[in-house]
């Protein structure tokens, strides 16, 4: 078995859970060793260090000081993450981290140069370094069966959350652009820009039926893709049939179409398990139909601890692993959402250059945020 990553984790409220439920149990117990962790909270961090007799560090440089460290997983806001990943690539750390990855996206593309550059990995849990099982198998089929090109896609997820207004983020919709896309269906773009390729320009439909907050609790992202391909992702917190965050998908490509359906929950309504099923034709007009199983571990939006480990083991990405313009793309995606939601019109997505870091940062088109799931 491949040596684990020592891997010290900064930023620990998020950064808590994948402590405790990622790293020091599976997934990620096989691949990654916990050294230790800082929080700029040092209360956070001495309890955690505590808790699992690891190291407390007191700031970032003395973790990147630390020559035991391999890896550095990175669970801070995503304003300047950028910023923060260039620092630690610079000092020789490979870095796992969590999505949204940036808020510029130009600095994103930027880091994710240099990463390569130097043989630094950097890998994020959406999206993925490498497809996960239902993308991958919708992937396949569109290859083994001749799909042809993606016509229109149909990503949606719901859960029942009637909140309140308490003066935090979630009440801005500066800050929180589309709230159920923002919060729930990010994991639904990241998987359609892999199967549908880069967007064009977006347009948001919402409303207000339950919620007491003054951002939406049902909303519509709208995605015009490059190669024509239309598609959209629906999020709600309106809806309670028994069945929560689902993902649903429903793809068609010009001779076939792939759908998913739940076929199992857990006793919390949670999604344990789907069904993904093709239908098309093949090349004499007959019809093809074909379905696989997919358990909730082999969804989107998992860290793939065991690939990380696999990278930088190997000092290189890996085979077929996610270009860095396709992540950055992500969040011109979000970025444009947000636009399009402050000017109610539709917004095109302008072409990304990667830029140098200037010392000024630029203004984030949204401020810090906290970002719940
Ligand atoms: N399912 C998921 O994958 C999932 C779920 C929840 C949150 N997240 C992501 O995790 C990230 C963090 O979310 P959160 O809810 O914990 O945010 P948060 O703002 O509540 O907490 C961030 C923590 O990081 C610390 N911190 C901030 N800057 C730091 C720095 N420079 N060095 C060290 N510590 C620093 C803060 O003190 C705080 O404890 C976000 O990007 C969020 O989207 C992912």
């Amino acid at each position: 078995m491949k040596k684990r990553i020592k891997m010290a984790v900064v930023g620990l409220r998020f950064g808590e859970y994948v402590v405790e439920c990622q790293i020091l149990g599976q997934p990620g117990m096989d691949a990654i060793e916990l050294v230790g962790v800082f929080d700029l909270d040092a209360s956070k961090s001495s309890k955690i260090a505590q808790k699992h007799a690891v190291r407390q560090y007191a700031s970032l440089d003395e973790v990147l000081g630390d020559p035991q460290v391999e890896a550095v997983g990175l669970f801070t806001p995503p304003n300047g993450r950028a910023e923060l990943i260039r620092k630690i690539i610079r000092a020789g750390k490979h870095v796992m981290t969590t999505k949204p990855f940036e808020q510029d996206a130009a600095d994103a593309l930027a880091v994710l140069e240099e990463a390569r550059a130097l043989n630094k990995i950097v890998h994020i849990n959406s999206p993925e370094p490498l497809p996960d099982a239902e993308t991958a198998q919708i992937l396949n089929w569109q290859e083994a069966f001749q799909l042809g090109q993606p016509v229109s896609v149909r990503w949606e997820t719901y859960t029942r959350n009637h909140e309140q207004a308490d003066g935090s983020w979630y009440d801005d919709p500066a800050q929180c652009p589309v709230a159920p896309v923002f919060r729930l269906g990010i994991y639904g773009i990241n998987q359609l820009l892999r199967l549908c390729g880069k967007v064009d320009a977006v347009n948001v439909a919402h409303s207000r039926l339950f919620t007491g907050r003054p951002t939406p609790d049902n909303g519509e992202l709208s995605l015009q893709f490059e190669n024509g391909a239309l598609g959209s992702v629906f999020a709600s917190f309106c809806i309670d049939d028994g069945q929560r965050y689902a993902n649903h998908l429903c793809i068609h490509f010009t001779r076939g179409t792939v759908r998913s359906e739940v076929t199992q929950t857990f006793d919390n309504h949670d999604m344990r398990a789907k069904k993904l099923s093709l239908q098309a034709l093949d090349s004499e007009g007959r019809v093809v139909t074909r379905s696989v199983n997919l358990e909730s571990e082999q969804l989107n939006g998992k860290y793939q601890w065991e690939n990380f480990r696999d990278a930088v083991r190997s000092g290189q990405p890996l085979a077929g692993e996610i270009d860095p313009e396709l992540i950055a793309h992500g969040v011109q995606v979000i970025n444009a959402m947000c636009e399009a939601d402050q000017q109610g019109r539709l917004v095109v997505i302008p072409e990304l250059h990667s830029r140098e870091p200037s010392t000024e940062r630029p203004v984030a088109m949204y401020p810090p945020v906290k970002i719940a799931t």
